[in-house]
């Protein structure tokens, strides 16, 4: 028997209260920002999960100073000029937002370092980053020439000022890179990019000191980095829940034909809600309660009822603003009334794992009608599921993907290498048992 496998009992009802864990992209902002800065920030909340290991771990490996205060995490650094020359390769784990990030601020640093990855990070596309920070003078290229990791970083040394940067993609994690790395250099940058992608990076480099404008003279999504006079400051961060995280509670809550769940603390954050604009669009019963702002984070809790859903066309600007949340929108499509077309989504081929062609594989297992196309997918709804046994491949979100599409069966389903949850929710499987284990049928 699988060691690392799951049993899914359909439940009868899924009923209760979950506190949704810190926000994944914050917190490896939160670490490497605060690392960057000038004194001790305190970081409540963050998530604890291997990617977040992997940003900490190399984060180390560059001198920053990362210690846990009770609950807390506190980060203490020295200005750009704190970080030291890491004297072993730098391994990101399974994270592409640790390795595009740290790219962007170590290829603006005057010293030498090498980043890699798991056989996952390996085969993703490298040179979205490599291309835009040569742009500004970094030295950063992939050591097999193949724009894949491990890449090589030398000193910075022909800096330019004030380049414009065109991303042809809407990715924060480029986006921040480039943004990084001119901070980093200590020179001003534009990046332009088709849609917006989340602005984690601004809204927390802003709160450090950190200046931004967004000129309004450039089509697209553009943001300009001003040329920095001084050192960011260090600041006080209050993590708010992921509601990448949350997404499989919405949408399982959502197509059980018995379920209530509330979901607290989640980030609202706009240039992340695609999910909740979606799922709206198809009828779903969500209401927003309790909504704050969390040090700069818009933050509320959500309560979820069972509902009956239409098919709809999801493209455009939401997709990257529900990219990692669209498989589970495919998931829904299969239960909504008429047809769903994804479309706009291609990135979702370069994720942890091509998500088009994994999704397309588990989502048949459970009997779901449902083609990959070059962008997307086209499902076929009123589908009743069957239980099935799914592979995560390594991949967190299809791990839960699988998870809720068994939960809407009538029998046991099972998940292979269920532990890839402990990617971004290590709590995830307890959490499982505690709302849809005590019901089943
Ligand atoms: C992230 C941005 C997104 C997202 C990823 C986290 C970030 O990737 O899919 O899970 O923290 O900036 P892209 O920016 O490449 O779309």
């Amino acid at each position: 028997m699988n060691q690392d496998q799951q049993v899914i009992t359909a439940p009868g009802k899924i009923r209760g209260t979950i506190v949704i864990p810190g926000d994944k992209s914050i917190s490896h902002r939160s670490l490497m920002f605060g690392s960057l800065a000038h004194g001790t920030s305190r970081i409540s909340g963050i998530l604890e999960s291997e990617d977040i290991s992997s940003t900490i771990s190399c984060l180390r490996l560059l001198g920053a100073d990362i210690r846990l205060d009770g609950q807390d995490v506190l980060v203490t650094g020295n200005g750009f000029g704190g970080l030291i020359e890491p004297s072993i390769p730098l391994d990101c784990g399974n994270s592409g937002t640790t390795a595009r990030l740290l790219s962007g601020i170590l290829a603006g640093l005057p010293f030498s370092s090498t980043l890699t990855g798991d056989d996952s990070l390996r085969s993703r596309p490298m040179a979205r980053v490599i291309d835009p920070l040569t742009l500004i003078g970094a030295s950063i290229k992939s050591v097999n020439s193949d724009d894949l990791l491990p890449l090589s970083v030398s000193p910075i040394s022909d800096i330019r000022e004030d380049v414009v940067i065109e991303t042809g993609v809407a990715s924060a994690q480029v986006k921040s890179a480039i943004l990084l790395c001119a901070l980093s250099a200590g020179v001003g940058v534009t990046v332009k990019e088709p849609l917006l992608s989340r602005d984690h990076t601004e809204r927390l480099l802003t709160a450090m000191g950190a200046e931004f404008v967004y000129p309004t003279e450039l089509t697209g999504h553009s943001v300009k980095l001003l040329k920095r006079e001084k050192e960011l400051e260090a600041v006080d961060i209050t993590v708010p829940g992921d509601i990448s995280t949350a997404a499989p509670w919405i949408v399982a809550a959502t197509l059980h034909d018995d379920a209530e769940l509330v979901l607290q603390g989640v980030g609202i954050n706009e240039t992340r809600t695609g999910i909740l604009d979606i799922m709206k669009m198809m009828g779903a019963n969500i209401t927003i309660v309790s909504e704050k702002n969390v040090g700069g984070e818009p933050v509320a809790d959500l309560l979820i009822k069972s509902s009956s859903l239409r098919g709809v066309i999801v493209e455009g600007e939401l997709i990257p603003r529900s990219i990692d949340e669209l498989t589970l929108v495919a998931l829904a499509g299969s239960r909504a009334s008429g047809q769903t077309l994804i479309r706009d989504a291609a990135e979702l081929r370069k994720k942890e794992t091509d998500r088009i062609g994994r999704t397309v594989d588990i989502l048949q297992g459970f009997g779901v009608d449902i083609v990959g196309t070059d962008d997307g997918f086209v499902i076929k709804g009123d589908t009743e599921l069957s239980s099935s046994v799914s592979d995560s491949y390594g991949d967190h979100r299809l791990a839960m993907l699988a998870a809720v599409a068994g939960t809407l069966t009538k029998g046991q389903s099972y998940v292979t290498n269920a532990s890839a949850v402990n990617i971004s929710y290590p709590a995830f499987w307890s959490e499982f048992e505690r709302v849809c284990g005590e019901n089943t049928i």
